[in-house]
């Protein structure tokens, strides 16, 4: 049983992933209208797995008795000026989306929830995993600079990622069969 504390944090919380989803989408189509496809897709997958992460605390505050509410999300910018200033904002969002999961976890401690604190590990684990991985993307757009070609070579990298990601989820697939 939650508390009402602790269900309105879970509720602000899928307010944030449905932002971040929307926000990843609208990446996703202004990189596709760059001829960015590997990064477009890249952006698509990720606006899927926030949406995911949103999902998986609806039904978590409904498997606990609490009234999961559907968020209204505020308007997503539309366009951004370069690929990099896209990924640094990709990666404020998410430093964001760890420091009010870190609050989350500090709340279940304080309300000795630890079913909720328990639930809460996988998302500490994918934050850390998600900030790590927009680090590497932003070193290798610094790498490559602002020369004519970044673009292009910018979006062989994403590529890269993602023909890496789709490994590491078929690897997984594998090893739950
Ligand atoms: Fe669900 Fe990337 O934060």
């Amino acid at each position: 049983m939650l508390t009402k504390k602790m269900e309105a944090a879970l509720n602000k919380q899928i307010e944030l992933e449905a932002y971040a989803s929307f926000l990843y989408l609208s990446m996703a189509s202004w990189l596709d209208i760059q001829g960015m496809n590997g990064s477009a897709q890249f952006m698509h997958r990720q606006s899927v797995e926030e949406r995911d992460h949103m999902l998986r605390i609806f039904h978590y505050i409904s498997d606990v008795d609490g009234h999961p509410l559907t968020p209204s999300v505020k308007q997503v910018p539309l366009k951004f000026t370069s690929p990099q200033e896209l990924f640094e904002m990709v990666y404020e969002h998410e430093k964001k989306v760890t420091a009010s999961i870190n609050k989350i976890v500090d709340l279940s401690y304080k309300e000795n929830d630890y079913a909720t604190l328990n639930f809460l590990q996988w998302y500490v684990a994918e934050q850390m995993e998600e900030e790590a991985l927009m680090r590497t993307i932003l070193d290798r757009i610094k790498l490559i600079g602002n020369g004519p070609q970044s673009l292009y070579y910018i979006d062989k990298e994403m590529e890269k990622i993602n023909q890496a990601e789709a490994s590491a989820a078929a690897a997984e697939a594998d090893a739950e069969a």
